[in-house]
């Protein structure tokens, strides 16, 4: 529940990671089933939580993609229901959207035109975004999102879903010198990020390094192990290695976009964003303009960045009708 896209009344958020973690990454099917389980609750103890009820609501606002198609019908099916049962104003969001406004929610001193970098388990993109919330992709990544690298680099090393926050907390016991990768030559648009070529050099790392049996101590450990004591040093190298190459990655764009499109600050926000490596470096950078980060609870998915989005479309009168359709590979 967010009042006038500027103050957060009440954000639940129903985590699903261990429901997936046993197979390793989301399995969709699985994903709408328990979106199907929870939305109900969740709204309720929203409402609840935030003390308003069907008629304080000045709108209804949904994700509307991009994401998996099951999780997206079922959002989208509930807040039509209110629309039609309430007669609330339905308002459908690009969940990119939602990343940026979860920056500007808490940040409303965020000047624009802006630079957004938006990383999470899905993408790592790069926006202008221009007065008024106008967005103009700038670049993107070719093959995994930095999330996705992270989460697939952990699981080849034995740490289980999502691993992006396990190695974020081992990397500062590593030597970030100490694995040497090389940076991905872009043909094209040379502003494209690729992680694939980092995931392929950690593997041949581990074929190198006959890692087999602490992988093997890691996997069969629970969820909450002491991972660090699970974690020889020549493996803390390697991660400490691959954090610092994607971080660098992540940020050596922002100072040449910032200068290109003028813009007054840049927004970082998605999941990965709550990385406390590239949060530091970040702020030792020198970038020429503000950073701006959203607090790690609306750098991972939530509801109440996309009740934030939905405010300046309400605003303008950009609403939705019963015929408002999931886009499972919505563009902004
Ligand atoms: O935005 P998000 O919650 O969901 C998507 O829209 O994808 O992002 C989830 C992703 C996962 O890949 C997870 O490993 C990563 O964000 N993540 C992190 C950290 N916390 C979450 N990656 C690196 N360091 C972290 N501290
Ligand atoms: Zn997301």
């Amino acid at each position: 529940m967010v009042d006038s896209g500027r103050s957060v009344l009440s954000s639940i958020v129903a985590s699903q990671i261990d429901t997936h973690r046993k197979y390793g990454g989301v399995v969709p099917e699985l994903a709408s089933r328990e979106h199907l389980r929870s939305i109900v609750p969740v709204v309720d103890e929203a409402m609840l939580m935030a003390g308003v009820g069907w008629n304080d609501l000045a709108a209804v606002a949904v994700t509307q993609g991009p994401g998996l198609i099951g999780s997206l019908l079922v959002g989208i099916t509930y807040a039509k229901a209110i629309h039609f049962a309430h007669g609330v104003p339905l308002i459908g969001v690009n969940h990119l959207e939602g990343h940026i406004h979860a920056v500007v929610l808490e940040h409303p001193g965020t000047e624009l035109p802006a630079i957004a970098l938006i990383v999470s388990g899905g993408h790592t993109h790069l926006y202008h975004v221009r007065e008024n919330f106008e967005y103009e992709l700038i670049a993107k990544t070719r093959d995994d999102a930095a999330g996705e690298a992270y989460d697939k680099v952990g699981k080849l090393l034995g740490y289980p879903y999502p691993a992006g926050p396990i190695l974020d907390k081992l990397a500062p016991h590593g030597d970030p010198r100490a694995v040497k990768f090389t940076r991905a030559h872009m043909k094209g648009n040379p502003l494209d990020f690729s992680f694939s070529g980092l995931k392929t050099a950690v593997l041949r790392w581990t074929e190198a390094n006959d890692i087999g049996e602490e992988t093997a101590a890691r996997r069969a450990a629970g969820a909450d192990a002491d991972w660090l004591a699970l974690t020889p040093k020549r493996t803390l190298d390697l991660i400490a290695s691959f954090q610092h190459t994607v971080i660098r990655e992540l940020l050596s764009r922002l100072h040449v976009l910032t200068e290109a499109h003028d813009a007054k600050s840049i927004i970082i926000t998605g999941g990965v964003a709550c990385n406390a490596g590239l949060r530091a470096a970040a702020g030792t950078a020198r970038l020429p303009v503000p950073v701006f980060f959203p607090t790690p609870g609306l750098s991972t998915d939530n509801a109440a960045m996309i009740a934030a989005a939905a405010f300046p479309k309400l605003k303008r009168g950009d609403v939705a009708d019963l015929s408002l359709r999931a886009k499972a590979a919505l563009a902004l």
